[in-house]
Order: C-alpha cells, then structure tokens, then sequence
C-alpha cells in the first residue's frame, strides 16, 4: 500500500509518497482503506516543525481520516468488515475530561496518522461514520468537528439555544463551528478577513458577520449586534492578535474557549479584564472519541453536512497543503484517497 510521509520540520516539499509494507493485524486491531483525510492548520504546524510535539523519524502526516473497515484482528468486537469508520485524534481518549495519559498519542503527530492508502489502529480509536455523512464529509470530523463541539458544548458555560457563539475567520474549525452553532439554535457571528467569505457564510445562515480588516475593532461590533451582551461562547483560534478583543467580545459568564493561534501564540491578557464579568478561559485540546460520536450523531440528526471547499487526488497531497497554507479556503480541504 502507499502512504505519505513526512520528516517533521521538514516542510511541504519533503512531504514524499512511499510504498509500506503491510503487516499482521494484532489482537484488537482493525484495518481500514482510506478513503479520505482532511487536513488540518495542525498539519502545516506538523510541517514546519511549529508544532506541540514533535519526533525526529518520518510519520505518516494528518490526524483526521475516514474510511471502510477491511478486516479485523482477534479479539474485535466493536466494528465488522464493511463498517464505515472514522479514526479519533487522540486514540487513547475514549470519554470523559482530559488527562496526560489519554493524550498521550495523537494520530499524525508523534505517531502515524491518516495519510495512506491502509492504516491500523485499535478498535477503540474508532467511531462508526452515520449514513448520512460521505466519507469526505465524515473526514472533517475528528479535528475541526471535535474541538468545536468541545468548546461550544463540552467546555463552555452551559450553552443554550439563543445563545450567541462567535467564531474567527473563516477556516475549518470557524466554519465547521458555526454550522453546528446555527443547527444547534445558537446565533452565529463570525469574521473573516475577505467579504466574498463572509457572503458565503451568510448563504450558509451566519446570523451576523464581520469584516475583521474592515472593522479593526470587531469586538465593539459583536457588543453591538448583541445589544452590549456579547458573545456566550468565542472559538478563539486568532491567537495573539485577536485574544484580547474576544475576551472583550465575551459575555458575563462567557467562555473564551482557546484553540488556536493562526496570528501567532503568546501575547498578554489582564486576568482583571475577566474578574467582575466572570468570564472564562478554557484550553481546548481537541477531545475525545465520545465527543467524535456526539458529534457525528449531532450530523445525523439535524442534517448537517460540513462545508468542504475543495478535494484534491490523492497523488496532490503537496498541492493540498499549499492550498491551505494560502488561506484562501472556507471551511475544508481534503484528499480522495481513492482518487
Ligand atoms: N486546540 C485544538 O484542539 C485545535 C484544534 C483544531 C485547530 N486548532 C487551531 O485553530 C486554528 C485554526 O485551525 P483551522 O484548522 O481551522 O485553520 P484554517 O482552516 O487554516 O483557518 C485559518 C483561517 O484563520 C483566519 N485568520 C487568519 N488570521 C486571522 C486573524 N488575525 N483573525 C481572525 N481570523 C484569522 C483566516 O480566515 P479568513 O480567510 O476568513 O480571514 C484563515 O482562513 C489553528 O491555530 C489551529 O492550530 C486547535
């Protein structure tokens, strides 16, 4: 079979497609034919040697993958030759909070992720894919569908319909963010640097939207559109230059759920500015197979279908990531494996 790999640090260009030897499946293991994986910012960070951890042999890139079960391993109870599965980023967290030894692994970051033809992984880093999702569609889940699921539901402050979720930029995890929001009855507000972006995200039924060049000083307008509330929930994903405008664009009560750094991590926050409004800042670390579950049931039940910007074939894996690096997506990219 083939697969990718990559020698983190390495950058795009090393990015190479290899033959890998199939191997015996061990007990409780299951093998899967990719048919599709979505990247993530994460797998840019993996690249360039920017991300959190980071090993010195080649792996096999990207965390977020679906597919079709092709055998199973002794032992096997959770899923069947045919089944159609998803593989969960950290695939020791089962449910419940965090812990160090549930983080341990993360698929396609110290050890091999989703970017090949074939992959194993245990029964238990598994979730079965619903009906009504493509495997395309089912590949955005893991990454971006889980970690905003984890912020606007998991790790915030008790969200409820009429609730209002803010989300910045136009990416996968603010995309994925406000169609779960918007199907969950939560008013959606996000931002964009491009105004093309931000009509898309209204055809889509953004509630409100926000040119973050345009309008430097977006939180006023968030205090603004929620009649000087703010927001419940922020899927902070900016990073150094946009932290403190969403601790401001927050309501009393309201959760920064911080994600992510695309302006660049670090930067300083008065831990005064939260005090009297007692809001909230929590780390959001992905989540668990639980959450890709409820996730994935969520999609099901009301229909949803993730926002996918663009496939490419699988032999143009370098041309996706560069696509990516560029920005100029809205919500996901992803590679056909199949194709
Ligand atoms: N902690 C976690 O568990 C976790 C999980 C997933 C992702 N993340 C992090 O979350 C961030 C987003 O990930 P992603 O995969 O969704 O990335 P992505 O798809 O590459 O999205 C990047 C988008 O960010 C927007 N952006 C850039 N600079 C901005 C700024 N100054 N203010 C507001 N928006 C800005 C741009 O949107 P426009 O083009 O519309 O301006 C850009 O398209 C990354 O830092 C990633 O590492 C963390």
């Amino acid at each position: 079979m083939r697969a990718y790999q990559i020698l983190p640090g390495a950058n795009i260009d090393a990015l190479q497609c290899i033959d890998y030897p199939d191997r015996e499946l061990a007990p409780f293991e299951v093998r899967i034919r990719v048919h599709a994986v979505s990247l993530n910012y994460r797998d840019l960070m993996v690249a360039s040697g920017n991300y959190l951890v980071t090993v010195d042999d080649p792996i096999i890139p990207c965390s977020d993958g679906a597919g079709e079960v092709l055998a199973v391993g002794p032992g096997v109870t959770r899923v069947q030759v045919g089944d159609r599965v998803a593989g969960s980023f950290f695939p020791h967290w089962i449910d419940g909070m965090t812990s160090a030894d549930k983080i341990r692994h993360a698929l396609g970051g110290d050890i091999d992720g989703m970017l090949a033809e074939e992959v194993v992984l245990h029964e238990e880093a598994l979730a079965k894919i619903p009906a009504s999702l493509s495997f395309v569609e089912a590949s955005t889940m893991p990454c971006a569908g889980v970690t905003a699921w984890n912020a606007i539901f998991v790790s915030s402050n008790q969200v409820k319909p009429g609730d209002t979720v803010l989300l910045l930029g136009t990416g996968g995890v603010s995309v994925l963010g406000m169609q779960i929001a918007k199907a969950a009855g939560l008013r959606t507000i996000i931002t964009s640097s491009s105004d093309d972006k931000l009509q898309r995200a209204r055809d889509l039924g953004a509630h409100h939207t926000i040119n973050y060049q345009t309008v430097p000083e977006w939180h006023e307008e968030v205090l603004a559109l929620t009649q000087g509330r703010g927001a419940n929930v922020v899927l902070e994903v900016g990073g150094k230059g946009t932290v403190n405008r969403s601790v401001s664009a927050a309501s009393m009560g309201g959760t920064i759920a911080i994600i992510g750094g695309v302006s660049g991590f670090g930067g300083e926050v008065n831990p005064a500015s939260l005090l009297a409004s007692a809001k909230r800042m929590v780390g959001i670390f992905v989540g668990s197979r639980g959450m890709l579950e409820d996730v994935m049931r969520f999609a099901e039940v009301t229909g949803l279908k993730p926002v996918i910007d663009r496939v490419f074939p699988f032999g143009q894996a370098q041309e996706a990531y560069r696509y990516m690096e560029s920005g100029s997506h809205f919500g996901k990219v992803v590679i056909d494996v199949t194709k």
